[in-house]
């Protein structure tokens, strides 16, 4: 496969309404097609976040698998983890068929550059935070990712597929985890109901700015990375979560938030979108902490990528042997 080189690629704009009319007739960009330059830019920048997100999204969690109340939440605990870090490793590797290399991007997050979401800057306080993480945080990741796994990019889309299969499971565990709180005493109710209020709102501002302050999605929906908007996405969420809430008795912490009879939407009180910002800009009650813990992993990590690169070299010595014998 030829990856996309950036000095390859000529923004002249027949190709570029090629390219353009391709997207618009719904097919698919595969790696040794032609891309604008920024359309390649534009996804490396979102696949890396996404993968990113994915890694520093084990941390807050794994905080808790030692901690779980019974072993098979311990089980279900771990095998989400683990799922995570599956997602980072696809999502690495669709961003590679970009040109770039992932030890590039995996830089950029140790040293502070690359954004991953921010949701991943709270703190997990209680074990019904990890209900919470499932219900609310892989909920809103199953709402944008299953539009992103129409993307117009091949790679990045395949991997949404799998990706949304398991992001479900995931859900799936965190709305049982407060379920079962909700139902239980009421000191885990009331559990249940703290970790609702902590996270919802950090969990709609997952889904990014009002899309009149996001200057990127204009042109991510031309080219069919995204299929729908911010706004869009975060409607359908809160929508999904409102009715879930109430099934299981639990109310959402928003005194403005009121069905509308004309769109048949439920509409909420304002964001903080002080509070977003200032997570993004790495000041989120977790931010050093969680980066810190990412630098130590890949310190501790050094001896298993020196093993494995002296064994790739060794297996290639001995592959090179065997052809010249
Ligand atoms: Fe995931
Ligand atoms: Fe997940």
């Amino acid at each position: 496969m030829t990856p996309n080189k950036p000095e390859t690629n000529v923004d002249d704009p027949a190709r570029v309404a090629a390219f353009e009319a391709r997207i618009a007739a719904g097919e698919t960009i595969e790696p040794k097609d032609w891309m604008p330059e920024r359309y390649r830019r534009q996804l490396v920048r979102m696949m890396s976040q996404h993968a990113h997100s994915e890694v520093v999204g084990m941390l807050p969690e794994g905080n808790w698998i030692t901690r779980a109340p019974t072993l098979r939440r311990k089980m279900s605990l771990l095998a989400k983890v683990q799922d995570e870090a599956g997602h980072g490793l696809y999502i690495y590797c669709g961003t590679e068929t970009l040109g770039v290399d992932r030890h590039e991007l995996i830089q950029q997050l140790l040293n502070g550059t690359a954004k991953y979401s921010s949701i991943f800057n709270y703190p997990t306080l209680s074990w019904a935070d990890i209900g919470a993480i499932g219900w609310l945080v892989d909920g809103a990741a199953i709402v944008n990712q299953t539009m992103l796994a129409k993307a117009s990019y091949g790679p990045y889309a395949r991997a949404m597929v799998r990706i949304c299969k398991e992001e479900n499971f995931h859900k799936r565990q965190g709305f049982e985890i407060m379920a079962t709180l909700s139902a239980g005493t009421p000191a885990q109710k009331r559990m249940a109901q703290d970790a609702l209020d902590r996270w919802w709102w950090p969990s709609l501002m997952m889904f990014g700015p009002h899309d009149t302050d996001s200057p990127n999605s204009d042109e991510l929906l031309r080219w069919g990375v995204k299929r729908k908007s911010n706004d869009e996405l975060r409607q359908r969420f809160i929508n999904l979560t409102v009715a879930q809430a109430k099934a299981i008795d639990l109310t959402i912490p928003d005194p403005q938030l009121r069905f509308d009879e004309a769109s048949q939407n439920w509409l909420i009180g304002p964001i903080d979108w002080d509070e977003f910002w200032r997570v993004v800009r790495g000041n989120g009650p977790c931010n050093q902490e969680r980066l810190a813990a990412r630098r130590q992993a890949h310190d501790d990590g050094e001896w298993v990528r020196i093993a494995a690169a002296a064994y790739a070299a060794k297996q290639a010595r001995a592959e090179s042997t065997s052809e010249a014998a």
